[in-house]
């Protein structure tokens, strides 16, 4: 279960904002109708049963599965695979699964070439326009290598994208690649809970039908409460009223490593969202409490433009108990790297309350299919009404156009 805490909304401010809040929400539902297929989770995945189906063959057939997508199509499938199994996931999953396309180093595409040698592969290509540079590439030279090494590649290529647009859509009806829809209602960020991102997970064995139980069961939560109970419209506003305040920095602050990309989806969900005005939030993270030895000092002591979000896990599956340690090496008392680790977070709150940063926690029972379904849709939701308190569009991203526009002129 999640939960969203917040010492920060009063009844008075809930009183003042009530108006703009409601405003801006029907907004969102009436302005946006056409780019929230995303909303009710179930929505986009009546194919469920197919999808289940196609990955079992891939896992039966393969001991290796390239991942082939970049930015929204990449990003919600890596962190739910890290969060759950942890960084090291590929010691304990089968088929291994390796990202590719998310980059141009050439340094990468050459281990990955001479890492799968020994291995039978096949590879999932994803992407929601089908002609992203990086994935069209990359889908293109692991295509030939599939040709060279085994005399073969479309029974080896499983597509997800739009029905109708762009390349790898032509490639695939002329090819007859086996393939899977990303709807066109969802944009890239917001299609974790869709094809895009459960497919990759459930050839990683995760239960995606929990993942989408987790989304659901919050969106009914929310979908006809008052606003002041809904937790996504409650933190939206406080990063609002934040920012009102001059903080205009965002750290969503995680105290676990294999958080690590689940906190690069949320800044590219909140960045390409909303910052799109002058009046933006730049989003960031920190992985604690290793980056507490780094930029634990900037923000103790640094400028008072930030505030933090806390990801709170109650309870982790596994624990270390040890004997603490003085600063001079003399033992202490017995505890365990969970309780510690709960201790340094609240330690860290109470320090960074010192230089005025304001904590946000949310927080979710443990890292599982069910919390961390709910933890995305949390910030789905929560992102897409943040945008519209902003007074920008939550569904566009105008911006990344620009040097994709000089780059054709450089490469002509
Ligand atoms: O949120 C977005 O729309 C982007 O970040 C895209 O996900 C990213 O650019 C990849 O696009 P595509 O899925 O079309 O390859």
């Amino acid at each position: 279960m999640l939960t969203f805490i917040d010492d920060y909304l009063d009844e008075e401010l809930l009183r003042k904002n009530k108006e703009f809040v409601k405003e801006s929400v029907d907004k969102l539902l009436k302005d946006y109708e056409g780019f929230l297929g995303w909303v009710d989770p179930i929505k986009p995945n009546l194919n469920i049963e197919e999808v289940l189906k196609v990955t079992e063959e891939i896992k039966k057939e393969y001991d290796c599965v390239l991942v082939c997508a970049i930015g929204g199509s990449f990003l919600g499938s890596k962190a739910m695979i890290d969060a759950i199994y942890g960084e090291l996931y590929n010691f304990k999953i089968s088929p291994k699964i390796i990202f590719i396309g998310n980059s141009l180093s050439s340094g990468y595409v050459e281990e990955v070439f001479k890492i799968i040698k020994g291995y039978n592969t096949c590879m999932v290509v994803i992407s929601k326009s089908g002609t992203t540079i990086e994935t069209s590439l990359n889908f293109k030279i692991f295509k030939d290598y599939f040709l060279k090494e085994y005399g073969n590649y479309k029974d080896r290529i499983y597509v997800v994208t739009s029905e109708h647009k762009g390349y790898l859509r032509k490639a695939t009806d002329e090819e007859g690649y086996k393939s899977f829809l990303i709807p066109e209602d969802v944009g890239g960020r917001y299609s974790v809970l869709t094809n895009a991102g459960l497919i990759p997970m459930a050839i990683s064995g995760l239960d995606i039908k929990e993942v989408l139980r987790g989304a659901n069961d919050l969106y009914n939560k929310i979908k006809d409460v008052k606003y002041e109970e809904n937790p996504c419209v409650r933190y939206a506003l406080c990063r609002y009223l934040l920012y009102r305040e001059d903080k205009n920095i965002e750290i969503l602050c995680c105290y676990d490593s294999k958080f690590e990309y689940f906190s690069k989806w949320y800044v590219q969900l909140f960045g390409e969202s909303e910052g799109k005005s002058k009046n933006a939030i730049f989003p960031s993270y920190l992985t604690y409490t290793q980056d507490l030895h780094s930029m634990g000092q900037y923000i103790q002591e640094g400028p008072q433009n930030i505030f933090e979000t806390t990801i709170d896990v109650v309870s982790y599956e596994s624990d270390v108990d040890v004997n603490l340690i003085s600063k001079d090496y003399t033992e202490l008392n017995e505890c365990s790297f969970n309780k510690l680790n709960k201790l340094v977070m609240k330690a860290t709150n109470l320090a960074h309350e010192e230089n005025e940063v304001k904590n946000l926690t949310v927080q979710i029972d443990r890292v599982d299919e069910y919390n961390m379904g709910q933890l995305f849709y949390f910030f789905m939701f929560s992102c897409a009404v943040s945008a519209t308190l902003f007074g920008v569009n939550p569904f566009n991203q105008p911006g990344v156009e620009k040097y994709k526009d000089i780059l054709e002129e450089l490469v002509r």
